[in-house]
Protein backbone atom coordinates (compact mmCIF):
# COMPACT_ATOMS: atom_id res chain seq x y z
CA UNK A 1 0.00 0.00 0.00
CA UNK A 2 1.26 3.30 -0.74
CA UNK A 3 1.48 5.80 2.01
CA UNK A 4 -1.35 7.85 0.51
CA UNK A 5 -4.04 4.87 0.07
CA UNK A 6 -2.99 4.19 3.38
CA UNK A 7 -4.10 6.97 4.52
CA UNK A 8 -7.18 6.90 2.65
CA UNK A 9 -8.21 3.13 4.17
CA UNK A 10 -6.84 4.71 7.93
CA UNK A 11 -10.01 8.38 7.20
CA UNK A 12 -12.45 5.66 6.13
CA UNK A 13 -11.79 2.88 9.07
CA UNK A 14 -12.22 6.21 11.02
CA UNK A 15 -15.37 7.07 9.54
CA UNK A 16 -16.96 3.63 9.76
CA UNK A 17 -15.87 3.70 13.79
CA UNK A 18 -17.65 6.37 14.22
CA UNK A 19 -20.51 5.84 12.43
CA UNK A 20 -20.98 2.68 14.75
CA UNK A 21 -20.44 4.37 17.78
CA UNK A 22 -23.07 7.02 16.79
CA UNK A 23 -25.19 4.17 15.91
CA UNK A 24 -24.85 2.61 18.77
CA UNK A 25 -25.81 5.87 20.94
CA UNK A 26 -28.99 6.29 18.84
CA UNK A 27 -30.29 2.90 18.76
CA UNK A 28 -30.28 3.20 22.53
CA UNK A 29 -31.39 6.64 23.02
CA UNK A 30 -34.52 5.72 20.76
CA UNK A 31 -34.98 2.06 22.37
CA UNK A 32 -34.00 0.10 19.42
CA UNK A 33 -31.76 -2.71 19.63
CA UNK A 34 -30.94 -2.82 15.58
CA UNK A 35 -31.46 -1.24 12.35
CA UNK A 36 -32.14 -2.77 9.13
CA UNK A 37 -30.87 -0.85 6.17
CA UNK A 38 -32.39 -1.39 2.76
CA UNK A 39 -30.73 0.13 0.20
CA UNK A 40 -33.95 0.37 -2.31
CA UNK A 41 -34.50 -0.94 -6.14
CA UNK A 42 -35.45 1.03 -9.41
CA UNK A 43 -38.94 0.86 -11.01
CA UNK A 44 -39.51 0.32 -13.99
CA UNK A 45 -41.63 2.18 -16.16
CA UNK A 46 -45.24 1.86 -16.21
CA UNK A 47 -46.20 -1.35 -18.43
CA UNK A 48 -42.68 -1.77 -19.44
CA UNK A 49 -39.63 -3.84 -17.94
CA UNK A 50 -37.15 -1.06 -18.81
CA UNK A 51 -36.03 0.70 -15.19
CA UNK A 52 -35.53 4.08 -14.57
CA UNK A 53 -31.88 4.83 -13.41
CA UNK A 54 -31.65 4.28 -9.83
CA UNK A 55 -29.59 6.29 -6.32
CA UNK A 56 -29.45 4.43 -3.10
CA UNK A 57 -30.80 5.34 0.02
CA UNK A 58 -28.66 8.10 1.77
CA UNK A 59 -28.00 6.27 5.26
CA UNK A 60 -27.28 3.58 2.90
CA UNK A 61 -24.93 5.19 1.26
CA UNK A 62 -23.57 6.78 4.16
CA UNK A 63 -21.96 3.43 5.48
CA UNK A 64 -21.41 2.21 2.24
CA UNK A 65 -20.86 4.52 -0.51
CA UNK A 66 -22.30 2.08 -3.08
CA UNK A 67 -25.01 4.67 -4.38
CA UNK A 68 -25.78 2.03 -7.39
CA UNK A 69 -26.49 -0.97 -5.00
CA UNK A 70 -30.12 -2.14 -5.80
CA UNK A 71 -31.76 -4.91 -2.97
CA UNK A 72 -29.11 -4.23 -0.18
CA UNK A 73 -29.25 -4.39 3.36
CA UNK A 74 -27.21 -3.33 5.85
CA UNK A 75 -27.75 -4.82 9.93
CA UNK A 76 -26.36 -2.41 12.42
CA UNK A 77 -26.25 -3.72 15.85
CA UNK A 78 -24.62 -2.21 18.57
CA UNK A 79 -21.35 -5.04 19.71
CA UNK A 80 -21.46 -6.64 16.40
CA UNK A 81 -20.10 -5.89 13.38
CA UNK A 82 -21.95 -4.30 10.77
CA UNK A 83 -23.68 -7.08 8.72
CA UNK A 84 -23.63 -6.28 4.86
CA UNK A 85 -26.27 -8.74 2.57
CA UNK A 86 -25.02 -7.33 -0.83
CA UNK A 87 -27.26 -8.46 -3.66
CA UNK A 88 -25.52 -11.47 -5.88
CA UNK A 89 -28.42 -13.87 -6.86
CA UNK A 90 -27.59 -16.29 -9.45
CA UNK A 91 -28.36 -14.19 -12.79
CA UNK A 92 -26.78 -15.10 -16.40
CA UNK A 93 -28.16 -12.25 -17.57
CA UNK A 94 -26.52 -9.52 -15.60
CA UNK A 95 -23.01 -9.27 -14.19
CA UNK A 96 -23.11 -10.38 -10.37
CA UNK A 97 -21.80 -7.60 -7.89
CA UNK A 98 -18.56 -8.52 -5.97
CA UNK A 99 -18.04 -8.67 -2.42
CA UNK A 100 -16.99 -5.27 -1.23
CA UNK A 101 -13.72 -4.89 -0.65
CA UNK A 102 -11.01 -2.90 0.96
CA UNK A 103 -12.02 -1.47 4.38
CA UNK A 104 -15.41 -3.17 4.33
CA UNK A 105 -13.63 -6.52 4.24
CA UNK A 106 -12.18 -5.74 7.86
CA UNK A 107 -14.90 -3.96 9.10
CA UNK A 108 -17.85 -5.94 8.36
CA UNK A 109 -19.90 -9.04 8.19
CA UNK A 110 -20.00 -9.52 3.90
CA UNK A 111 -22.99 -11.96 3.15
CA UNK A 112 -24.00 -12.62 -0.19
CA UNK A 113 -27.87 -13.01 -0.23
CA UNK A 114 -30.37 -13.38 -3.06
CA UNK A 115 -34.05 -12.47 -2.21
CA UNK A 116 -34.75 -9.10 -4.36
CA UNK A 117 -36.09 -6.17 -1.88
CA UNK A 118 -36.82 -8.93 0.92
CA UNK A 119 -34.94 -8.38 4.31
CA UNK A 120 -32.84 -11.41 4.50
CA UNK A 121 -34.37 -13.76 7.13
CA UNK A 122 -31.59 -14.11 10.19
CA UNK A 123 -32.56 -10.78 10.45
CA UNK A 124 -36.32 -10.61 10.54
CA UNK A 125 -36.24 -11.98 13.81
CA UNK A 126 -34.73 -9.88 16.26
CA UNK A 127 -36.72 -7.88 18.40
CA UNK A 128 -37.33 -3.82 18.61
CA UNK A 129 -35.99 -3.91 15.27
CA UNK A 130 -36.18 -0.34 13.19
CA UNK A 131 -36.42 -1.33 9.51
CA UNK A 132 -35.40 2.09 7.29
CA UNK A 133 -35.68 3.11 3.55
CA UNK A 134 -37.85 2.01 0.58
CA UNK A 135 -39.98 -0.68 2.15
CA UNK A 136 -43.44 -2.24 1.82
CA UNK A 137 -45.07 -1.64 5.40
CA UNK A 138 -46.99 -4.61 4.83
CA UNK A 139 -43.68 -6.60 4.23
CA UNK A 140 -42.10 -5.81 7.61
CA UNK A 141 -41.26 -8.51 10.18
CA UNK A 142 -43.54 -8.85 13.11
CA UNK A 143 -42.67 -6.64 15.67
CA UNK A 144 -40.15 -4.54 13.52
CA UNK A 145 -40.89 -0.17 13.53
CA UNK A 146 -40.88 1.21 9.49
CA UNK A 147 -39.15 4.08 9.17
CA UNK A 148 -39.56 5.98 12.78
CA UNK A 149 -39.54 9.00 12.34
CA UNK A 150 -37.48 10.45 15.72
CA UNK A 151 -34.96 7.87 14.95
CA UNK A 152 -34.20 9.10 11.10
CA UNK A 153 -34.43 12.74 12.29
CA UNK A 154 -31.09 11.69 14.65
CA UNK A 155 -29.45 10.03 11.60
CA UNK A 156 -30.32 13.38 9.22
CA UNK A 157 -28.64 15.19 11.47
CA UNK A 158 -25.46 12.90 11.84
CA UNK A 159 -25.13 13.08 8.15
CA UNK A 160 -25.11 16.90 8.31
CA UNK A 161 -21.42 16.86 9.87
CA UNK A 162 -18.64 15.64 7.75
CA UNK A 163 -15.65 13.41 9.00
CA UNK A 164 -12.01 13.62 7.09
CA UNK A 165 -12.81 10.76 4.91
CA UNK A 166 -16.16 11.99 3.66
CA UNK A 167 -14.51 15.56 3.23
CA UNK A 168 -11.67 13.85 1.28
CA UNK A 169 -14.55 12.52 -0.65
CA UNK A 170 -15.87 15.84 -1.74
CA UNK A 171 -12.71 17.01 -2.06
CA UNK A 172 -11.99 14.70 -5.16
CA UNK A 173 -15.60 14.54 -6.40
CA UNK A 174 -15.04 18.58 -6.84
CA UNK A 175 -11.54 17.81 -8.46
CA UNK A 176 -12.95 15.35 -11.00
CA UNK A 177 -16.33 17.42 -11.54
CA UNK A 178 -13.45 20.58 -12.70
CA UNK A 179 -12.26 18.44 -15.18
CA UNK A 180 -15.71 18.37 -16.91
CA UNK A 181 -16.70 22.06 -16.90
CA UNK A 182 -12.95 22.61 -18.49
CA UNK A 183 -13.86 20.13 -21.34
CA UNK A 184 -17.20 21.63 -20.88
CA UNK A 185 -15.98 24.91 -21.56
CA UNK A 186 -13.75 23.93 -24.72
CA UNK A 187 -16.58 22.04 -26.68
CA UNK A 188 -18.73 24.94 -26.41
CA UNK A 189 -15.77 27.90 -27.22
CA UNK A 190 -14.79 25.43 -29.94
CA UNK A 191 -18.38 26.33 -31.42
CA UNK A 192 -20.55 23.14 -29.80
CA UNK A 193 -23.79 22.63 -29.14
CA UNK A 194 -25.35 21.70 -25.61
CA UNK A 195 -25.08 18.14 -25.95
CA UNK A 196 -21.50 18.51 -27.00
CA UNK A 197 -20.38 20.42 -23.86
CA UNK A 198 -22.71 17.42 -21.97
CA UNK A 199 -20.89 14.91 -23.90
CA UNK A 200 -17.57 16.49 -23.35
CA UNK A 201 -18.12 17.15 -19.26
CA UNK A 202 -19.54 12.94 -19.28
CA UNK A 203 -16.30 11.97 -21.09
CA UNK A 204 -13.36 14.03 -19.48
CA UNK A 205 -14.76 13.52 -15.51
CA UNK A 206 -15.02 9.65 -16.64
CA UNK A 207 -18.94 9.13 -15.67
CA UNK A 208 -22.12 7.96 -17.52
CA UNK A 209 -25.14 9.91 -17.40
CA UNK A 210 -26.94 7.29 -15.11
CA UNK A 211 -24.16 7.76 -12.31
CA UNK A 212 -24.32 11.46 -12.09
CA UNK A 213 -25.71 12.71 -8.79
CA UNK A 214 -28.31 15.08 -10.35
CA UNK A 215 -29.29 15.77 -13.86
CA UNK A 216 -26.55 18.26 -15.53
CA UNK A 217 -27.88 20.99 -16.13
CA UNK A 218 -26.23 22.49 -19.64
CA UNK A 219 -27.75 25.76 -20.77
CA UNK A 220 -26.87 28.10 -23.75
CA UNK A 221 -27.96 31.47 -24.45
CA UNK A 222 -31.86 32.09 -22.97
CA UNK A 223 -31.93 28.64 -22.07
CA UNK A 224 -29.03 29.69 -19.47
CA UNK A 225 -32.03 31.59 -16.89
CA UNK A 226 -34.28 28.02 -16.84
CA UNK A 227 -32.83 27.23 -13.48
CA UNK A 228 -33.42 23.54 -13.78
CA UNK A 229 -33.07 23.36 -17.39
CA UNK A 230 -33.23 19.89 -18.50
CA UNK A 231 -32.64 19.46 -22.08
CA UNK A 232 -29.67 19.47 -23.84
CA UNK A 233 -30.00 21.07 -27.52
CA UNK A 234 -28.04 19.30 -30.59
CA UNK A 235 -27.51 22.05 -32.47
CA UNK A 236 -24.80 24.88 -31.78
CA UNK A 237 -26.56 28.63 -31.80
CA UNK A 238 -25.82 31.11 -34.52
CA UNK A 239 -24.91 33.56 -31.71
CA UNK A 240 -22.84 31.95 -28.70
CA UNK A 241 -24.04 34.65 -26.39
CA UNK A 242 -23.60 32.46 -22.78
CA UNK A 243 -23.11 29.26 -20.93
CA UNK A 244 -24.43 27.89 -17.26
CA UNK A 245 -22.91 24.39 -16.41
CA UNK A 246 -24.23 22.90 -13.28
CA UNK A 247 -22.78 19.86 -13.11
CA UNK A 248 -21.73 17.02 -10.82
CA UNK A 249 -19.54 13.91 -10.25
CA UNK A 250 -19.98 11.23 -6.95
CA UNK A 251 -16.96 9.79 -5.34
CA UNK A 252 -17.79 7.18 -3.22
CA UNK A 253 -21.06 8.14 -2.51
CA UNK A 254 -20.29 11.36 -2.53
CA UNK A 255 -21.43 14.69 -4.63
CA UNK A 256 -19.68 17.51 -6.19
CA UNK A 257 -22.31 20.16 -7.01
CA UNK A 258 -20.54 22.99 -9.40
CA UNK A 259 -21.74 26.07 -11.81
CA UNK A 260 -19.74 28.01 -14.03
CA UNK A 261 -20.76 30.48 -16.07
CA UNK A 262 -19.02 31.83 -18.97
CA UNK A 263 -19.58 34.63 -22.15
CA UNK A 264 -19.59 33.20 -25.54
CA UNK A 265 -18.54 35.26 -28.83
CA UNK A 266 -21.18 37.48 -28.93
CA UNK A 267 -21.77 38.37 -25.46
CA UNK A 268 -22.85 41.80 -24.49
CA UNK A 269 -19.72 43.56 -22.52
CA UNK A 270 -22.74 43.94 -19.82
CA UNK A 271 -23.39 40.48 -19.34
CA UNK A 272 -19.39 39.35 -18.92
CA UNK A 273 -19.64 42.72 -16.25
CA UNK A 274 -22.23 40.66 -14.07
CA UNK A 275 -20.47 37.79 -14.07
CA UNK A 276 -17.72 39.29 -13.08
CA UNK A 277 -19.73 40.79 -10.64
CA UNK A 278 -21.56 37.76 -9.35
CA UNK A 279 -18.16 35.64 -8.92
CA UNK A 280 -16.70 38.60 -6.73
CA UNK A 281 -19.43 39.16 -4.31
CA UNK A 282 -20.03 35.01 -3.94
CA UNK A 283 -16.25 35.07 -3.11
CA UNK A 284 -17.08 37.60 -0.73
CA UNK A 285 -19.89 35.43 0.73
CA UNK A 286 -17.57 32.65 1.01
CA UNK A 287 -14.49 34.48 3.00
CA UNK A 288 -17.55 35.48 5.71
CA UNK A 289 -18.06 31.57 6.13
CA UNK A 290 -17.33 30.35 10.08
CA UNK A 291 -19.44 28.49 12.95
CA UNK A 292 -21.77 30.50 14.11
CA UNK A 293 -22.89 32.40 10.79
CA UNK A 294 -26.57 32.07 10.66
CA UNK A 295 -27.05 30.78 6.54
CA UNK A 296 -30.72 32.52 6.55
CA UNK A 297 -29.08 35.75 7.29
CA UNK A 298 -26.02 35.40 4.87
CA UNK A 299 -28.60 34.31 2.23
CA UNK A 300 -30.36 37.94 2.70
CA UNK A 301 -26.28 39.32 2.71
CA UNK A 302 -26.63 37.67 -0.99
CA UNK A 303 -29.70 40.11 -2.01
CA UNK A 304 -27.49 43.15 -0.94
CA UNK A 305 -24.89 42.46 -2.95
CA UNK A 306 -26.84 41.53 -5.84
CA UNK A 307 -28.35 44.56 -5.22
CA UNK A 308 -25.22 46.81 -5.25
CA UNK A 309 -24.42 44.66 -8.33
CA UNK A 310 -27.55 45.76 -10.35
CA UNK A 311 -27.11 49.42 -8.63
CA UNK A 312 -23.04 49.05 -9.54
CA UNK A 313 -23.96 48.24 -13.48
CA UNK A 314 -26.74 50.80 -13.63
CA UNK A 315 -29.63 48.37 -14.26
CA UNK A 316 -31.83 49.30 -11.53
CA UNK A 317 -32.15 52.95 -10.22
CA UNK A 318 -33.04 53.01 -6.41
CA UNK A 319 -30.87 52.17 -2.98
CA UNK A 320 -30.16 48.98 -2.23
CA UNK A 321 -32.76 48.97 0.78
CA UNK A 322 -35.37 49.75 -1.86
CA UNK A 323 -34.13 47.02 -4.08
CA UNK A 324 -34.46 44.08 -1.57
CA UNK A 325 -37.52 45.33 0.08
CA UNK A 326 -39.43 45.61 -3.13
CA UNK A 327 -38.59 41.91 -4.21
CA UNK A 328 -36.85 43.50 -7.30
CA UNK A 329 -33.46 41.59 -6.26
CA UNK A 330 -35.75 38.06 -5.59
CA UNK A 331 -37.36 38.29 -9.00
CA UNK A 332 -33.58 38.15 -10.52
CA UNK A 333 -32.62 35.34 -8.14
CA UNK A 334 -35.60 33.19 -6.66
CA UNK A 335 -33.42 30.54 -5.57
CA UNK A 336 -31.69 29.61 -2.06
CA UNK A 337 -28.06 30.94 -1.33
CA UNK A 338 -26.88 27.12 -1.13
CA UNK A 339 -27.55 23.48 1.04
CA UNK A 340 -26.51 21.03 2.18
CA UNK A 341 -24.30 18.73 0.05
CA UNK A 342 -23.07 14.69 1.21
CA UNK A 343 -24.13 11.43 -0.24
CA UNK A 344 -27.18 13.62 -1.61
CA UNK A 345 -27.30 16.74 -4.20
CA UNK A 346 -29.67 18.37 -1.42
CA UNK A 347 -28.62 16.59 1.69
CA UNK A 348 -31.07 16.38 4.53
CA UNK A 349 -31.05 17.95 7.80
CA UNK A 350 -30.76 21.88 6.21
CA UNK A 351 -34.26 22.45 7.51
CA UNK A 352 -34.38 21.01 11.37
CA UNK A 353 -33.37 22.96 14.51
CA UNK A 354 -31.18 20.09 15.24
CA UNK A 355 -31.37 16.16 15.65
CA UNK A 356 -35.23 16.55 17.47
CA UNK A 357 -36.04 17.28 13.91
CA UNK A 358 -38.05 20.49 14.90
CA UNK A 359 -38.60 22.18 11.93
CA UNK A 360 -36.86 25.31 10.89
CA UNK A 361 -38.88 26.14 8.01
CA UNK A 362 -37.60 29.02 5.47
CA UNK A 363 -38.47 32.77 5.61
CA UNK A 364 -41.98 33.06 3.53
CA UNK A 365 -40.28 35.19 0.84
CA UNK A 366 -37.39 32.59 0.64
CA UNK A 367 -39.95 29.74 0.33
CA UNK A 368 -37.02 27.45 -1.92
CA UNK A 369 -34.67 28.15 0.57
CA UNK A 370 -33.07 24.87 1.67
CA UNK A 371 -30.52 25.55 4.30
CA UNK A 372 -32.13 27.88 7.69
CA UNK A 373 -29.76 26.96 10.11
CA UNK A 374 -26.40 28.14 11.57
CA UNK A 375 -23.28 26.76 10.41
CA UNK A 376 -21.64 24.48 12.89
CA UNK A 377 -17.73 23.04 12.00
CA UNK A 378 -17.89 19.95 9.55
CA UNK A 379 -21.04 21.06 7.66
CA UNK A 380 -20.36 20.99 3.66
CA UNK A 381 -22.51 23.55 1.87
CA UNK A 382 -23.01 24.83 -1.18
CA UNK A 383 -22.86 28.92 -1.99
CA UNK A 384 -24.52 29.21 -5.15
CA UNK A 385 -25.98 33.02 -6.22
CA UNK A 386 -27.45 33.67 -9.18
CA UNK A 387 -28.56 36.64 -11.18
CA UNK A 388 -31.16 35.73 -14.01
CA UNK A 389 -33.46 37.35 -16.42
CA UNK A 390 -36.55 35.66 -16.01
CA UNK A 391 -39.55 37.65 -17.92
CA UNK A 392 -42.38 35.86 -15.54
CA UNK A 393 -40.53 37.10 -12.58
CA UNK A 394 -39.79 40.46 -14.06
CA UNK A 395 -42.80 41.14 -15.38
CA UNK A 396 -44.85 42.97 -12.23
CA UNK A 397 -42.32 44.98 -11.81
CA UNK A 398 -42.64 46.40 -15.45
CA UNK A 399 -45.84 48.00 -14.15
CA UNK A 400 -46.53 50.40 -11.87
CA UNK A 401 -44.26 52.10 -9.18
CA UNK A 402 -41.15 50.18 -9.94
CA UNK A 403 -41.20 50.63 -13.76
CA UNK A 404 -39.08 53.57 -14.07
CA UNK A 405 -36.54 51.91 -11.76
CA UNK A 406 -35.19 49.43 -13.85
CA UNK A 407 -33.63 49.66 -17.37
CA UNK A 408 -35.56 47.51 -19.24
CA UNK A 409 -34.19 48.14 -22.65
CA UNK A 410 -30.58 46.23 -20.89
CA UNK A 411 -32.75 43.95 -19.34
CA UNK A 412 -34.34 43.00 -22.58
CA UNK A 413 -30.61 42.63 -24.00
CA UNK A 414 -30.01 40.23 -21.85
CA UNK A 415 -32.56 38.10 -22.11
CA UNK A 416 -30.94 36.02 -24.81
CA UNK A 417 -28.01 35.77 -22.66
CA UNK A 418 -30.26 33.83 -19.73
CA UNK A 419 -28.62 34.00 -16.55
CA UNK A 420 -25.66 33.28 -14.44
CA UNK A 421 -24.81 31.05 -11.34
CA UNK A 422 -20.92 30.74 -9.45
CA UNK A 423 -21.72 27.59 -7.31
CA UNK A 424 -18.90 26.12 -5.31
CA UNK A 425 -18.68 23.23 -2.48
CA UNK A 426 -17.27 24.96 1.25
CA UNK A 427 -16.78 22.99 4.35
CA UNK A 428 -16.87 24.73 7.56
CA UNK A 429 -14.11 24.11 9.92
CA UNK A 430 -12.95 24.99 13.43
CA UNK A 431 -12.32 28.56 12.50
CA UNK A 432 -13.52 29.34 8.75
CA UNK A 433 -14.10 27.80 5.96
CA UNK A 434 -12.23 25.56 3.27
CA UNK A 435 -13.32 25.35 -0.19
CA UNK A 436 -13.46 22.21 -1.75
CA UNK A 437 -13.57 23.73 -5.33
CA UNK A 438 -10.26 25.20 -5.23
CA UNK A 439 -7.11 23.26 -6.08
CA UNK A 440 -5.32 22.31 -2.88
CA UNK A 441 -2.32 23.92 -2.09
N1 LIG B 1 -27.56 21.41 -9.01
C1 LIG B 1 -28.68 21.77 -8.21
C2 LIG B 1 -28.33 22.79 -7.26
O1 LIG B 1 -27.39 23.53 -7.45
O2 LIG B 1 -28.90 22.92 -6.22
MN1 LIG C 1 -25.79 23.03 -8.69
MN1 LIG D 1 -26.51 23.37 -5.48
Amino acid sequence: MTIATEACASRHRDHLVRLQKAYTDLLSEHGFDAVAIYSGHARSHYADDQQASFAAYGHFIHWTGAASHQHDWLLIRPGHSPQWFYYAPADFWHLATPAPKGVFADFMTLTPHEQPQALPASVASGSRLAVIGDVDPQALPEGATGNPPALCHALDELRLYKDAHERHCLFVANQIALEGHRAARAAFTAGGAELDAQLAYLSASRQRESELPYQNIVGVNAHAGTLHYQHYDKYAPDKPRSLLVDAGHRHLGYCADITRTWTGSEADPLFSALIDGVTHFQQRLIEGLAPGVDFVALHERMHQHLAELLIATDLVDASVEAAVESGLTRAFCPHGLGHSLGVQVHDVAGRQRDASGTPLPPPARDPALRLTRPLEAGMVVTLEPGLYVIPMLLAPFREGRHASVVDWAAVDRLANHGGIRIEDNVMITANGYDNLTQAEP
